[in-house]
């Protein structure tokens, strides 16, 4: 199966988990950032993960994060922000027939989401979810990761590969 997994990654709590996913889908599974994830790409692939973080209670738009760039400096390291924000990605997405899943890394509590969101257009393109949202926690707002989430995430990987083959 030919299996892309997307993400945005500031700080790189959500790298972390992208590969953690891709691991659990199998060998092959390519992870790549919202700038390598060319219209190219994601058309050969089959089955398609996106996840990004949740920032100001959303999916992750030039907007959103003019509000990440004022915190440069006052972070605990400088996020990565070379790469086209999520929501623009999916706004440049081609319609697709393969199967899909998303995901969001966020803190704990009613502080908004993203993976719905992704799902849900990604379902307007065409793309059929094998697996509900899924979100994965971190322990304060730059992370690091939960204990646990990585190994959750892989296994969350596994049960997709299931599904999407
Ligand atoms: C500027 C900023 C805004 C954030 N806003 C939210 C938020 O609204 N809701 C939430 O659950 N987490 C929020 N977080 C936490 C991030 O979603 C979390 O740290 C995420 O794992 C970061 O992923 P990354 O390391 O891949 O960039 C925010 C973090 C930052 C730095």
């Amino acid at each position: 199966m030919n299996a892309v997994v997307v993400f945005e990654s500031l700080w790189g709590n959500t790298a972390e988990v992208a590969r953690a996913v891709a691991e659990g889908i199998g060998p092959g599974t390519r992870v790549l950032s919202t700038s390598e994830a060319t219209p190219e790409v994601v058309a050969e692939a089959a089955f398609l993960v996106v996840g990004c973080p949740v920032i100001a209670f959303g999916v992750p738009t030039q907007q959103r994060l003019e509000g990440v760039r004022s915190e440069v400096g006052r972070a605990p390291s400088d996020p990565d922000l070379t790469q086209p924000p999520l929501q623009q990605w999916l706004d440049g997405l081609a319609p697709g027939t393969g199967r899909c899943a998303a995901f969001d890394t966020r803190v704990r509590g009613p502080f908004g989401s993203a993976s719905p969101k992704i799902l849900r257009a990604l379902e307007r393109l065409g793309y059929r979810p094998v697996a509900k949202a899924e979100a994965f926690q971190v322990k304060g707002k730059y992370g690091p990761l939960r204990d646990g989430e990585l190994d959750r995430a892989r296994r969350w990987g596994q049960e997709l590969g299931r599904q999407a083959a």
